[in-house]
């Protein structure tokens, strides 16, 4: 098998709007290791959502080839891909109309093949996996702060027990404090369930307190991407704005050792 959990080679994305063609990969090359927490860094609109639903299945590529845990993406299937790869969406809305319990089991009840109960017994293990009390249980989302709610989507995406992990600004919106709690939640659980972890992020604390690897999206493809120390000392334009700026420096001052791909 593959020492990477993701394979992506030579991939082109282009979207058709009103008849103009707007291109948004070109020649983007990216291999993300079994075990590792990578960071994707970009500009807004340099594609890093898109590359993610790529990863995720939900978005097709034009040319080239997006594979995932030995298999192309695009076979993942729906009902297969909630077993094999969980996303935090970006604007990661739970359903309103559902309590916090039903939103984590939304993907196994859509499955269709379990008990009620049984689904109920697992979305209540996720629920404390991501530190949530069980009183939380029956809330609505209407009735939790920001911090609870990514830790919901947490928990939905990790439903089905999945080896990779997507996440979409899991930080963007928390408070410094909640961003923090969150950032020592995903490195737990990074280690003990072994999991490979994507996460697309603008927020320099928690690049630097989590990430394995860095890659860094601008023209269209991967300009830079290796451990966080080797990237941030990258010549390219946006590389220099992003972590040679003031906050980048303030930041890069925390830098761990990188640990070793697991
Ligand atoms: N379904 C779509 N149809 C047409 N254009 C799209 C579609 N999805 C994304 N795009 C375009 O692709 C480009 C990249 O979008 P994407 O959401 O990946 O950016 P991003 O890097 O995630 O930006 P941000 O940091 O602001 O979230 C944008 O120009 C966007 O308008
Ligand atoms: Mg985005």
């Amino acid at each position: 098998m593959s020492t990477n959990a993701v394979e992506i080679r030579q991939l082109r994305s282009v979207f058709t709007v009103a008849g103009r063609e707007f291109i948004i990969h070109e020649q983007l090359d990216l291999d993300i290791p079994n075990g590792a927490l990578m960071s994707i860094v970009g500009g807004s609109g340099s594609g890093k959502t898109v590359l993610l639903r790529q990863i995720l299945g939900l978005e097709h590529a034009t040319q080239g080839r997006v594979t995932v845990l030995g298999k192309p993406a695009s076979q993942l299937g729906r009902a297969g891909a909630a077993s094999r790869v969980g996303m935090l969406f970006q604007h990661g809305a739970l359903f309103s109309a559902f309590t916090v319990l039903e939103n984590i089991a939304f993907p196994l009840r859509e499955l269709n093949t379990l008990p009620a109960s049984l689904i109920r017994d697992v979305a209540m293990v996720k629920l404390q996996m991501v530190g949530l009390d069980p009183s939380h249980a029956h809330k609505m989302p209407a009735a939790l702060s920001g911090g609870m709610v990514k830790r919901v989507a947490l928990a939905r995406a990790l439903v089905m027990d999945p080896p990779l992990l997507l996440l979409d600004e899991p930080t963007s919106g928390l408070d410094p404090d909640s961003a923090d709690e969150f950032c020592v939640l995903l490195r737990s659980l990074h280690r003990e369930l072994a999991l490979t972890v994507v996460m697309v992020t603008h927020d320099l604390d928690t690049l630097f307190e989590l990430s394995t690897h860095v890659a860094v999206v601008a023209d269209k493809h991967i300009v830079a991407c290796g451990a966080p120390t080797e990237v941030i000392a990258g010549s390219h334009p946006f590389i220099h704005d992003f972590f040679q700026g003031a906050r980048g420096q303030r930041a890069a001052a925390l830098l761990h050792p990188p640990g070793p791909a697991r």
